[in-house]
């Protein structure tokens, strides 16, 4: 593998639209920040480069709901999300903003070269146009059916849920974001980056790149596959940069043409040394992003990137997947999400308690869920259980019988050996697991130090032996002293302020990664601070502070505000009439010729047998696989497409209009059991 003489790590520039969750912090800033912060310990020229997005149709759609200018949007929320970054430990290099004037020179004259170099395709086509209101709908403002999911709440520019990059040509009964009214078509001039045409050169590029994680490889070769599209790179829009051209005015860049030249720009303020970190076939150059980004990334910034000619390539594009919240998708309109300023506020002092458990559960691979039960596990049976235990027995152990002075080793013995020999190895194996983007498998090797460091004092149990072989609580308090200060190194990256917190108790400076590994860190005699616990207990009614708060605060889509009327009452009796059972699905296939419906083979318990439903456009098959569900197991038969359905599955409609399981509330529960 080659090796690199510095590093240029990016993390997505965040739409300075509404304050940072935590979603945004597990999906990017903090993987990001761990790897910097590792480079950094092994002392690797490395810039971490952020800032705000303060362009697009995000900005001015918030604008328009708080019925402010976009420039005030972005002024408040910018310094917000500086300000929570920096307190969750999110160490950047620089966070700028795109509103800056470095940047829109550097974009604009970035697509002047490109503009130059006869790279655009000048194109008439016709657009979507609200004549209520008397705009152009670029992007997010025109929603509607995604094509390839059927979404119903697709943007103009790309499906959240199932990821596809659009046109606004592409949606299904569009609708004006800004009226609700149908629009109409409208001719208007833009200039197109023809991907269609430089297909071939982006096909090699990602095709050298088969190492990167499997979500992101696949969703490119994907894109390829179905044949890339010329991409207008300006808009009819008034606020991002302007279109350097005469005959543009009106017009501005697309915003996914400046945002990720928002690196470049962002490092030019950082140094008068930036070409070395853009232009430097020795510089490796990483973006950490989330899922819905990878196209931008890996793709249409490449592309400028290659038409212009003087810089290097991304070499990796570490994507993470979502984040989910209490089972739900995390939404800011619904006001499902923690957020982090509020975080801040309610755990002061518990950035690493987040940190941890953020990165404990992050979603490398595939969504996964935070529960605030989880949290609260994470933290009592973890960080205060296995590392917070481990060390603060060491502390007390060595002021009790040594005065807080870090004994002599007076004789090693083969436990002992083992134990320094398994330590040695610890730095290589976390440092391998971060290198290869395993943040996760990273952050529980260093938890197995710290279990490896409480098996060893369970074992020789000191508390004992000072009795009867004092000598030996030397050497077993000289050796978890050791494993101590190897831990605050290699915390470093994950938990900053514990490490910090850590090294003071030891009475130490912050020490490299290079020098960890090693028995030998605190010398004979060395005094520590006074003993203190670096991790506390999170109580239940605390974390039932925030389930509360979370529902109390959860808002009902515009869509779905009106909850529909009860219906007539009906007898008990006629309620008991229903056979409702806990079922498991089997089976999932798709139904030819139906786009909505699944073909469904159900244990009930009872027996097994075929439900139809109507949630394709909700579910793929291979998700549901396995699935506990409640099902009405007593309706009479119909034939749907040809297919008898012997049942029905219950379901619920949730804010976004999207069906959700009704699921038994214990999972593993029988099949059969009866639900009433
Ligand atoms: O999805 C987003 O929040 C975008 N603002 C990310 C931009 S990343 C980069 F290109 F600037
Ligand atoms: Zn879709």
């Amino acid at each position: 593998m080659k090796t690199f003489k510095r590093y240029t790590v990016t993390a997505a520039l965040p739409y300075a639209n509404g304050p940072l969750h935590i979603g945004h912090i597990a999906g990017c800033y903090l993987p990001a920040d761990i790897y910097v912060r590792y480079l950094r310990s092994k002392g690797r020229d490395v810039v971490f480069i952020c800032g705000s997005d303060e362009h697009g149709v995000p900005i001015t759609i918030r604008a328009r709901k708080e019925n402010i200018t976009p420039q005030q949007v972005v002024d408040k929320y910018h310094n917000q999300m500086k300000q929570t970054f920096e307190e969750m430990g999110i160490a950047f290099s620089i966070y700028s903003r795109t509103s800056s004037p470095v940047h829109h020179k550097t974009a604009s004259d970035i697509f002047m070269k490109l503009y130059n170099k006869g790279i655009f395709q000048e194109s008439v086509t016709e657009q979507y146009y609200d004549e209520k209101v008397g705009q152009f709908l670029a992007d997010r403002y025109i929603t509607g059916t995604c094509p390839n999911c059927g979404n119903p709440n697709a943007y103009g520019d790309q499906c959240e849920k199932c990821g596809t990059s659009l046109s606004p040509l592409d949606l299904k009964n569009p609708v004006s974001a800004l009226s609700g009214e149908k629009p109409v078509l409208r001719e208007t001039k833009n200039w197109f980056l023809p991907l269609d045409k430089l297909q071939p050169q982006i096909e090699a590029y990602i095709n050298k790149h088969s190492d990167w994680k499997p979500n992101v490889f696949g969703q490119c070769k994907s894109w390829l596959s179905q044949g890339l599209q010329p991409r207008a790179m300006t808009r009819d829009l008034d606020w991002g940069v302007k279109v350097p051209l005469k005959g543009a005015e009106n017009k501005v860049l697309y915003v996914w043409f400046d945002a990720p030249i928002g690196y470049i720009s962002a490092t030019k303020e950082l140094t008068k040394d930036w070409e070395k970190y853009w232009k430097d076939e020795d510089t490796r150059l990483i973006h950490f992003i989330g899922k819905d980004n990878i196209v931008f990334h890996c793709i249409i910034f490449p592309s400028v990137l290659m038409c212009d000619g003087d810089y290097i390539l991304p070499d990796n594009v570490p994507a993470n997947e979502f984040l989910n919240l209490e089972g739900e998708k995390i939404s800011t309109s619904r006001n499902w999400a923690v957020w982090v300023h509020e975080y801040l506020l309610d755990f002061p002092g518990k950035q690493d308690v987040m940190r941890y458990a953020l990165c404990a559960n992050a979603p490398e691979a595939k969504d996964n869920d935070f529960t605030w039960k989880d949290f609260q596990a994470r933290n009592n049976n973890e960080l205060v259980a296995i590392l917070g235990n481990f060390v603060h027995r060491t502390q007390v152990l060595t002021w009790k019988y040594f005065d807080g002075k870090i004994p002599h080793a007076e004789a090693y013995e083969k436990s002992d050996l083992f134990v320094m020999e398994e330590l040695s190895r610890f730095p290589q194996k976390i440092a391998d697991s971060i290198e290869t983007f395993h943040f996760r498998e990273a952050l529980s090797e260093l938890m197995n130090l710290a279990r490896m460091g409480n098996k060893y004092l369970a074992d020789n149990e000191p508390w004992k032996a000072i009795t009867h072989n004092p000598k030996r609580v030397q050497t077993v308090l000289n050796i978890s002293q050791q494993i101590c200060a190897n831990l605050a190194v290699l915390m470093k990256p994950f938990m900053p302020f514990t490490s910090d917190k850590l090294s003071k108790l030891l009475n130490v400076a912050p020490l490299n990664w290079d020098a960890a590994g090693k028995a030998t860190m605190l010398p004979d005699g060395h005094k520590l601070s006074e003993a203190t616990m670096l991790f506390e207990r999170i109580e239940d009614e605390t974390v039932q502070k925030q389930v509360d708060k979370l529902h109390a605060s959860k808002t009902v889509s515009e869509t779905t505000k009106t909850v529909a009327p009860s219906k007539n009452t009906i007898a008990f009796e006629d309620f008991e009439k229903m056979d409702l059972r806990v079922g498991t699905i089997v089976n999932a296939e798709k139904v030819s010729g139906a786009d909505k419906l699944l073909k469904l083979t159900v244990n009930t318990g009872i027996d097994t047998r075929t439900v139809v439903s109507g949630i394709a456009k909700y579910y793929k098959p291979e998700q549901i696989i396995g699935k506990q569900v409640c099902l009405l197991v007593n309706l009479t038969p119909r034939k749907l497409r040809g297919i008898e359905s012997q049942g029905m599955i219950l379901m619920a409609e949730n804010a976004d209009g999207e069906l959700i399981f009704v699921s038994p509330v214990k999972t593993e529960t029988d099949n059969g059991a009866i639900v009433k």
